[in-house]
């Protein structure tokens, strides 16, 4: 072979791996065929609190609407359970898995092997790492909150409304789930440009009431000058409020308290004024989930990111409001 027609061959040879390569990478989610009824996967993380629960039933009230039938799997809080929770529908051969990964990097070889089986995955409310796997190739699109702006809401109240208080605690959900790190995320960034305030602790409650009291408990003994709390959920909003009473404090006086999420006994102690204010994050998945799914059936582009409208109480609204909350 002559020097030139050598060069050619290697340029040739090395731009066919490129293209091999690239091809591999970007591989396209499975595609979905419109059928008069689907057999449809839903991988839930675990069924400990209000929210899971609502959500689960706004799921399979829809897949009945619709006639579906629905795989439904509760993972109880273990990463490794919601893998083998896939691979299972993914051997009972599902048409499509709405899946709700636990934590970012664990249910990676779950969305590889679904989209390798020829399954495409919808993420319900958590995502999964974006350096690892991307919507639109590895998995369809993301449907659920703006954590980060949630957290930044959280902020921005207490920028206006804190009175003088300062020093926070922050209690943070399950350690590696996106709603944890993008709620860190969103509130630290924004309380920073406020100015003004302190971050005093910041450890993980595992989104669990009995964890967050524990917690709670811990650090505001640590930290007996701290005089706000902020929850990323709920339930460890409420077991604060129980650790903030043992220690003799009044909560919504002493020590305000902040959280996301807007289940129903949330919203009450925020018209009972233990809770300062709670950024909704809407649990009602169902109808937006399975519409997602008749759209990408239809050969409609789907988009990365799908977002829900989340609410915001405070005592301004509270009472009104209850009734509306899950
Ligand atoms: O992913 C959403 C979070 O997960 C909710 O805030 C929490 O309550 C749930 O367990």
């Amino acid at each position: 072979m002559s020097a030139f027609s050598r060069r050619t061959f290697l340029t040739v040879a090395t731009t066919i791996g490129a293209l091999t390569f690239a091809g591999m990478a970007t591989a396209q989610v499975p595609a979905l065929k419109q059928k008069d009824t689907y057999k449809v996967g839903f991988a839930q993380t675990e069924s400990n609190n209000p929210w899971r629960i609502a959500q689960t039933e706004s799921m399979k009230a829809e897949a009945a609407r619709l006639g579906y039938q629905l795989v439904y799997t509760d993972a109880a809080g273990s990463a490794a359970k919601q893998v083998a929770d896939v691979n299972s529908m993914i051997a009972q051969g599902v048409d499509v898995i709405f899946l709700a990964p636990r934590e970012e990097k664990p249910l990676i070889p779950a969305v590889m092997a679904a989209k390798k089986a020829g399954i495409p995955v919808i993420l319900l409310d958590r995502s999964v790492d974006p350096k690892l796997a991307k919507a639109g190739q590895d998995y369809l699109t993301f449907i659920g909150s703006d954590f980060v702006q949630e957290g930044q809401r959280v902020a921005e109240w207490l920028a206006k409304n804190a009175g003088g208080k300062t020093k926070i605690i922050e209690l943070e959900g399950t350690t590696g789930s996106s709603p944890a790190n993008d709620r860190k995320k969103g509130f630290d960034e924004a309380i920073k440009a406020a100015g003004g305030f302190e971050i005093v602790a910041s450890q993980s409650g595992d989104f669990a009431r009995d964890k967050g009291r524990q917690v709670a408990e811990a650090l505001l003994q640590a930290h007996p000058d701290a005089d706000i709390i902020y929850a990323h959920n709920d339930e460890m909003a409420i077991g604060a409020i129980s650790a903030i009473e043992a220690a003799g404090k009044v909560p919504g006086k002493d020590i305000l308290v902040l959280s996301i999420d807007g289940g129903k006994e949330a919203v009450g102690l925020v018209a009972e004024g233990k809770i300062a204010a709670v950024v909704e994050c809407n649990p009602r998945f169902g109808p937006k989930a399975f519409e997602t799914m008749a759209r990408y059936a239809k050969g409609e582009k789907i988009e990365p990111r799908v977002i829900n409208d989340d609410k915001f109480y405070d005592s301004s609204n509270a009472k009104a409001e209850l009734a509306n909350a899950y």
